[in-house]
């Protein structure tokens, strides 16, 4: 699938399809329990010290977590992204995406939907931790308007790396005007 045949819509407007190509479709949505098991498997395929399935499912159960998944037409989880809300903020705890949905604009869309989610709760900015070296993420970020706020020198483990904050701050917060 080429990138620019992905359209991006009616992400904000709930569980229709927000990221549609003529031959895949994808919709982003909240998770749910039936993809619990396979967000668990993909957070060990993506990171060093992966949520485990009661993590997840607890994080499904506590009202301060959103939790939203990209699933295929088949209904497979191609990626999903979880965000705490911490005082008028949200913070991006995780966004994995399985290895043969990348390049397809679904980490971009599962950002563009949480981001529809902090504007309808009026939080004033959405931040995120990353490896230094994680030059995927940081260029997906980047591209999708975060501005790196800093440096948290040694905060990784497994292996031990700085992580750079990331921040994309909401119209009308102090800091995004
Ligand atoms: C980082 C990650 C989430 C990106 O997911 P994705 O669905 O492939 O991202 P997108 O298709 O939306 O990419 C958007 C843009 O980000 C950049 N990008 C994404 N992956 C990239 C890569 N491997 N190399 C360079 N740039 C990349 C590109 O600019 C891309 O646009 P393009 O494809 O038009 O060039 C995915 O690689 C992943 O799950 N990695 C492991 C987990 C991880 O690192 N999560 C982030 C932790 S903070």
């Amino acid at each position: 699938m080429k990138n620019e045949e992905l359209k991006i819509k009616n992400y904000a407007r709930g569980p229709r399809p927000v990221a549609v190509d003529k031959k895949n479709s994808i919709a982003v949505r909240p998770m749910g329990y039936e993809q619990l098991e396979a967000a668990a498997m993909l957070e060990r395929v993506c990171f060093s010290r992966p949520w485990s399935l009661g993590q997840l499912a607890g994080a499904m159960e506590d009202p301060l977590i959103v939790l939203l998944a990209a699933v295929g037409e088949d209904e497979s989880l191609c990626g999903y992204v979880g965000m705490y809300r911490i005082d008028g903020e949200g913070f991006i705890a995780n966004l994995g995406v399985d290895p043969g949905c990348r390049r397809q604009g679904v980490a971009s869309a599962l950002l563009q939907a949480l981001e529809a989610t902090a504007l309808r709760e009026k939080l004033f900015r959405l931040t995120l931790e990353v490896r230094r070296s994680n030059a995927a993420a940081i260029t997906l970020y980047e591209k999708n308007g975060y501005v790196s706020d800093g440096v948290r020198p040694g905060f990784y483990e497994d292996p031990v790396e700085d992580a750079v904050i990331f921040s994309r701050y909401f119209e009308g917060s102090i800091d995004g005007q």
